[in-house]
C-alpha cells in the first residue's frame, strides 16, 4: 500500500472546517478520532542530559512508558530528511519528550498530564504599540495560509529534533496590526491556567513570557506553528497556536500563546528572570559558547544513536546574518 508523505496530507483544521456542515453526530466522531490520535511516547531513554532552570530542579526524565493511544502518522518509505540529510524526528519523539514547564517539568509527563487540555475555544491578543490592534480567535488564526516546514529544533539542555511544522511566518500577523515606527521588541505571553495546568504550583515568575526583537519576529523562518507531521498540535507541543524560532534555543519558541504586545524596551522573559542568570535574551545557537553548566558543542538528536556536533545559528547563520551587524560579537549568544 502507498504510504502518504505528512505533507500531502491536508492540515487538520483545513479538512475540519471543509466539514462545518457535517451533522453534529458526524463532528463528534470527528473529535473522537483526533482525542485518539493524541499519543505520548518516546523511544528509547535520553541519556545523563542537563536540564534547564535552576540548579535545584528535578533532574531529567529517565523513562517512557508506553501509551495505548499513540498513533503514527503516515510516512513515505523512504526516511524524510531535512535540507542537511538529517532524518525527521520520530513523531512519537516529538510528541512523548516535551518541555512544558506548565504542566511538569518531567519531559515524559507532558504529553499524559496535558491530555484534554481544553484549546478552543481560544484567542490571541495583539496589541501594544500598534496602529491596529486585534484579537485573533480561532478561526482568524485558522484563516492564515500554513505551510510545511521542516526545521531543527535545538534545545538549550543540548537535545534537538527535526520536526516537519505546520505553521505561517509571524511576520504576516504582525503586518496586520501594524506595528508604529516605535516599536522595537514583540512580547509573547502563554496562557496561565491553574486550573488545567499542575506544573504553575512551581516556583517560577510566571506566566512564560518570551521576546525577539522585531526584525527578528519578521524574518521570513520565524513561524507561528499550528500543526506538525500534518496534524493540527497536540498540547504537550503548544495546541493551539505557538512560535518557531530555529536559530535560537528552543526555549524562545514559547507554546500555547494568549497575548503578543508589540513594544520599546526589551521584555524580561521568562527565563531571564527566573533561570538563575543562566539564560539571556538573544539565545542564538552556539557551539561556542557554553552553558555555564554544561558544553554547547555537541547535541544529542532524538532518534539517532549517537551525539552530533552543534551547527552555528543551528545551521541557518546564512539566512540570519543580515539580523546581526557581527556574528562574531558574543553578545548575540547570551
Ligand atoms: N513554552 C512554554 N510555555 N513552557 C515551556 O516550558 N519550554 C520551551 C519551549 N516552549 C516551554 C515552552 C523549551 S525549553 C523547549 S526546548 C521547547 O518548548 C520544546 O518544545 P517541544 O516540547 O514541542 O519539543
Amino acid at each position: 500500500m502507498k504510504k502518504i508523505r505528512p505533507s500531502e496530507i491536508t492540515p487538520e483544521h483545513v479538512y475540519l472546517s471543509r466539514r462545518r456542515f457535517m451533522t453534529g453526530t458526524a463532528k463528534l466522531l470527528a473529535g473522537a478520532a483526533l482525542l485518539a490520535a493524541c499519543g505520548g511516547v518516546a523511544p528509547g531513554a535520553p541519556e545523563d542530559e542537563p536540564t534547564a532552570g535552576l540548579p535545584t530542579q528535578a533532574p531529567d526524565a529517565t523513562a517512557f512508558p508506553p501509551s495505548e493511544d499513540a498513533v503514527e502518522p503516515a510516512t513515505s518509505e523512504a526516511p524524510q530528511t531535512d535540507e542537511l540529510g538529517n532524518v525527521w524526528t520520530p513523531y512519537q519523539s516529538v510528541v512523548g519528550y516535551n518541555n512544558y514547564y506548565e504542566f511538569s517539568l518531567l519531559k515524559d509527563e507532558v504529553a499524559e498530564l496535558s491530555k484534554g487540555f481544553v484549546t478552543s475555544p481560544w484567542t490571541v491578543e495583539v496589541g501594544g504599540l500598534v496602529s491596529n490592534p486585534r484579537t485573533f480567535d480561532l478561526d482568524d488564526l485558522q484563516a492564515f495560509e500554513v505551510e510545511e516546514r521542516v526545521t531543527r529544533m535545538r534545545c538549550v539542555e543540548a537535545w534537538s529534533m527535526v520536526i516537519p511544522w505546520l505553521g505561517f511566518p509571524l511576520s504576516r500577523l504582525l503586518k496586520e496590526v501594524e506595528p508604529t515606527s516605535k516599536a522595537k521588541y514583540v512580547r509573547f505571553e502563554t496562557v496561565l491556567d491553574e486550573l488545567q495546568m499542575p506544573g504553575l504550583n512551581q516556583p517560577f515568575p510566571w506566566p512564560y513570557v518570551e521576546g525577539l526583537r522585531l526584525d527578528e519576529a519578521m524574518h521570513d523562518l520565524t513561524l507561528l506553528s499550528t500543526g506538525l507531521y500534518g496534524r493540527d498540535l497536540r498540547p504537550q507541543n503548544g495546541a493551539p497556536i505557538r512560535l518557531v524560532v530555529p536559530w535560537k534555543y528552543g526555549f524562545k519558541s514559547l507554546k500555547s500563546i494568549v497575548k503578543i504586545d508589540l513594544v520599546e524596551e526589551m521584555p524580561t522573559t521568562f527565563w531571564a528572570a527566573g533561570g538563575g542568570g543562566e539564560y539571556g535574551f538573544w539565545a542564538n545557537v552556539n557551539p561556542e559558547v557554553s552553558h555555564p553548566r554544561w558544553s554547547q558543542a555537541t547535541e544529542r538528536l532524538l532518534g539517532e544513536n549517537q551525539r552530533v556536533p552543534t551547527l552555528f545559528m543551528n545551521g541557518y547563520a546564512e539566512e540570519v546574518a543580515e539580523l546581526y551587524d557581527d556574528l562574531g560579537s558574543r553578545e548575540w549568544y547570551y
